[in-house]
């Protein structure tokens, strides 16, 4: 078996028991490294004071070796603030008001990519396979070929990919095309984005299909396929089901008193839909009146990066309405919105997801969304709550039990709620019956050993994320 080489932007490195850090891509991740062995590379989530790019700092773990790079301020205000997370990250989101492109970012993203595929040359060995994760890093492989490197390389997107009149505003939308083509294999999450990736590369003739999933164009062939990302399930069902022993997890059960619970739990984010789900809350509170004083919504939202200036506006224009939303509506002793701004631990974040009765996943556009799966697996099978989902996340083609939403429609969401809170059980456990066995089918394991199998040319082209 060959040795596998992961490259992501951010590494989690695991603890100093060699446990890998909680999150199902980690652990997936970690485990396919483990058996073939290889190499874990990325950023090492650190910056330097000068302007110039530091070494790597190399760390042995079992089989695995992590290569960690150190990037200057300026790469990482460049390539990451810049042109990964107010460039391709709006762009993929379809948010082009967002999207602020700036040359100097743009020459910062592909310097690092560069940099990046100098410090892993060195390391790899001629059967290796490469696997370059998310948008940070589309142009690793054409600078990774450029070096002469033959192996396969694969790439999967974790985000949404855009429709062609979306992408081509992008100025170098060219030049990550051609990135995009010199991998032999690229993954996205679902159907969808890999249309829209077909018609990118139809549209102004870069491109051309050539049957079953493959591709030809700036005179390489390559196979773009779907592989839906996924959770652990049985685990995260597991920890969910032992989530009592927490005290946390009680202590919120108390605090309850009896209330249902509305649970949201997002990174702090604009493309979550997190001020249009509090309006959508707010909206049920005023139409149904019997519902004061006896639901709760908690959101859960652990900050994120601070350092690009539109996550800053969020973060102030979310807790602005929770805080006007809780002063209008707060009676002494009921608060409908606890707005609780860090991340919990996922043992008790998958308690409260047992504990609540909806669901609440509303992005406005979303790669996959695994708060939504991970809701699911978390559920009491002989009283499960309801998912309420936004149809514009990825996990919407699979969760065909889930309550399906516009998020844009503030009246529609709310009559969602006011659904799921008054759904029959026998209804709740046939919505809870049509997902999870999908979910426990195709956990994140199957994610990754089916993309690696496709990657080695084995796989074959897969039809709609979830069969008929
Ligand atoms: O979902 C995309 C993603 O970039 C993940 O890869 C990452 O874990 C998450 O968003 C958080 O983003 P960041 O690494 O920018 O904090």
């Amino acid at each position: 078996m060959s040795r596998l080489v992961v490259i992501s932007n951010r590494v989690p490195l695991p603890d100093k028991s060699g446990a890998a850090p909680a999150g199902g891509l980690a652990v997936a991740l970690q485990a396919a490294l483990e058996e073939r062995g290889g190499i874990w590379m990325g950023w090492s989530g650190k910056s330097t004071s000068g302007r110039e790019t530091s070494g790597i700092d190399i760390r042995e773990q079992g089989k695995i070796t992590y290569a960690l790079v150190d990037l200057s301020r300026k790469d990482v205000e460049e390539y990451y603030a810049g042109f990964a997370n107010r460039v391709l990250w709006p762009l993929c989101h379809y948010r082009l008001d967002l999207t602020d492109y700036a040359r100097k970012d743009m020459a910062g993203y592909f310097r690092v990519n560069r940099l990046f595929a100098q410090q892993l040359a060195p390391l790899i060995k001629p059967d290796d396979v490469i696997w370059v994760h998310d948008y940070h890093l589309i142009p690793l492989a054409a600078e990774l070929r450029q070096m002469g490197l033959k192996n396969r390389i694969g790439f999967f997107l974790h985000i949404p990919w855009p429709p062609a009149d979306v992408l081509f505003t992008l100025p170098v939308h060219e030049t990550i095309m051609r990135g995009l083509a010199s991998y032999d294999l690229v993954g996205f999450q679902t159907r969808h984005d890999a249309e829209n990736f077909a018609g990118c590369l139809k549209r102004e003739g870069i491109g051309k299909e050539l049957g079953q999933g493959l591709f030809e164009a700036y005179g390489h062939v390559f196979r773009a396929d779907v592989f839906p990302i996924s959770i652990e399930t049985a685990a995260f069902a597991e920890a969910a089901r032992t989530s009592r022993r927490h005290a946390l997890v009680g202590r919120m059960r108390q605090s309850l008193a009896g209330r249902d619970l509305i649970i949201g739990v997002d990174r702090l984010d604009y493309s979550k839909g997190i001020t249009n789900r509090i309006e959508a809350f707010e909206r049920f509170i005023v139409n149904n009146p019997d519902s004061r004083g006896r639901v709760t919504f908690l959101q859960v939202t652990p900050k994120s990066r601070s350092e690009v200036p539109e996550y800053g506006d969020m973060q102030r224009m979310v807790a602005e309405l929770a805080g006007r939303v809780n002063g209008a509506l707060s009676t002494v002793d009921w608060t409908p919105i606890r707005y609780v701004n860090r991340s919990i631990g996922r043992s008790v974040l998958a308690g409260l997801y047992r504990m609540a009765q909806v669901g609440l996943v509303t992005p406005l556009r979303d790669g996959m969304n695994l708060v939504a799966k991970e809701y699911v697996a978390a559920q009491d099978p002989e009283n499960p709550g309801v998912l309420i989902l936004s149809r514009f996340a990825g996990a919407a083609r699979e969760l065909d039990g889930a309550l399906l939403v516009n998020p844009y429609d503030t009246d529609a969401v709310s009559d969602a709620i006011a659904r799921a809170l008054s759904m029959p059980i026998e209804a709740r456990r046939e919505r809870w019956n049509q997902m999870m066995p999908h979910l426990l089918e195709n956990d994140v394991s199957h994610w990754c050993e089916s993309f690696l199998k496709a990657l080695a040319g084995h796989g074959e082209t897969k039809g709609d994320e979830r069969p008929a």
